[in-house]
């Protein structure tokens, strides 16, 4: 049942190139996007996403993908938060709800307030039949198939697929995007499950530095724009299942606070691939080396090439179009923590103090 894996956890990384391109085939239909359901972005003012755990980073990166794509405003809240603090919602947002299980407590008390007071009250849902897809106007599916692992992989790499797709679907809707520039962005989308499979190629050297990250009591995760949520996501995995104490910051809030904590036993993790903002990230990095942390930059060849000078180790990720990117940085986060969680010897898949499904408050 683990197909000769350790691991539910690790069979579901390897899943992931089939998985991604099962949902990348589900929305998109030759050289346009296409949902099973389709919603008109361009009769909302904003967007409202709401979820919790790993599904609220992916909405995190979604926000950044609606706003550059489609100009379309996005609010991400967490749902034990949105639930009580009853927020403004009107007839101008489509509140968005997104969860692995569509069982989750907050998440479908969130939804039940925005019924009824938003435009419409959209779903991204792995479970079919579930409360939450049961519940909303529309419900997309995330197409990962079952996911046994307390740490969710194949499911959220999926969701930012989803969140990735509508963002371009909103963007042709609200003429931000022609016809081209679809076209160009699916093929990219389609090139996308055989560059995971490359990054899954990574896992040995993964291993080896996961066997250092290890002996940390606490570990920095650092990224710009969105990287910064896929910082999250590397801090939230490593927690979950290897038990070391993580954060995450946006690298630019560095000098805000956080550097305070830097010392030659703290390992920091950037993700930065090659992108616009790279110079920023890297000088952020140059911080945390000049007070001796131990920095690991995950990033491209181009990046590698440009800022290894003095770093810890560098994790040499395939290159991809910056749009693409959190899709697959998704992956040494998950890779970085299952090794660290092996290392350890935790209980990868039954972390201690976490449920898969969590149907209370
Ligand atoms: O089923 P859901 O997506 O609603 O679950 C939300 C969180 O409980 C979940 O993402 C949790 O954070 C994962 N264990 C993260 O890996």
């Amino acid at each position: 049942e683990k197909a000769g894996h350790r691991h539910f956890m690790a069979k579901e990384i390897h899943e992931q190139p089939q998985t991604l391109s099962d949902v990348i085939a589900a929305f998109t239909d030759g050289d346009r996007i296409a949902p099973p359901t389709d919603f008109d972005f361009a009769s909302v003012a904003r967007v409202q996403m709401v979820a919790c755990g790993t599904g609220y980073i992916a909405c995190m990166v979604g926000k950044y993908w609606f706003e550059a794509l489609a100009r379309l405003p996005v609010e991400v809240d967490i749902a034990s938060e949105y639930r009580y603090r009853e927020g403004p919602v009107g007839k101008d947002t489509a509140a968005l709800f997104l969860s692995q299980s569509g069982e989750t407590a907050d998440t479908l008390a969130a939804l039940r307030y925005a019924k009824g007071r938003a435009h419409a009250v959209l779903s991204v849902v792995n479970v079919a039949e579930s409360s939450i897809a049961r519940e909303a106007d529309v419900a997309w599916p995330i197409t990962a198939g079952v996911e046994i692992g307390v740490a969710s992989t194949k499911a959220f790499v999926n969701q930012l697929a989803i969140l990735l797709v509508l963002a371009i679907r909103a963007g042709v809707q609200r003429g931000t995007i022609d016809t081209a520039r679809e076209a160009e962005l699916v093929s990219g989308l389609k090139l996308l499950p055989g560059i995971v499979s490359q990054a899954l190629a990574l896992e040995d050297r993964c291993e080896d530095l996961a066997s250092r990250l290890a002996e940390a009591t606490d570990i920095l995760f650092l990224g710009r724009g969105p990287m910064y949520p896929m910082a999250h996501e590397g801090a939230l995995k490593l927690k979950e299942i290897s038990y070391i104490h993580a954060e995450a910051y946006a690298s630019g809030e560095l000098k805000h606070g956080p550097i305070a904590l830097v010392d030659r036993s703290l390992p920091v993790v950037v993700f930065a691939p090659m992108d616009p903002l790279f110079d920023k990230t890297v000088s952020n990095m140059q911080e945390v080396m000049a007070r001796e942390g131990q920095v690991l930059l995950v990033t491209d060849a181009d990046g590698a090439a440009q800022a290894s000078a003095g770093v810890w180790e560098v994790l040499v990720m395939p290159k991809v179009d910056p749009v693409f990117a959190p899709i697959l940085y998704a992956l040494p986060a998950q890779l970085l923590a299952y090794h660290t969680a092996v290392h350890k010897g935790t209980d990868v898949d039954q972390p201690r103090n976490l449920a898969k499904s969590v149907t209370v408050e």
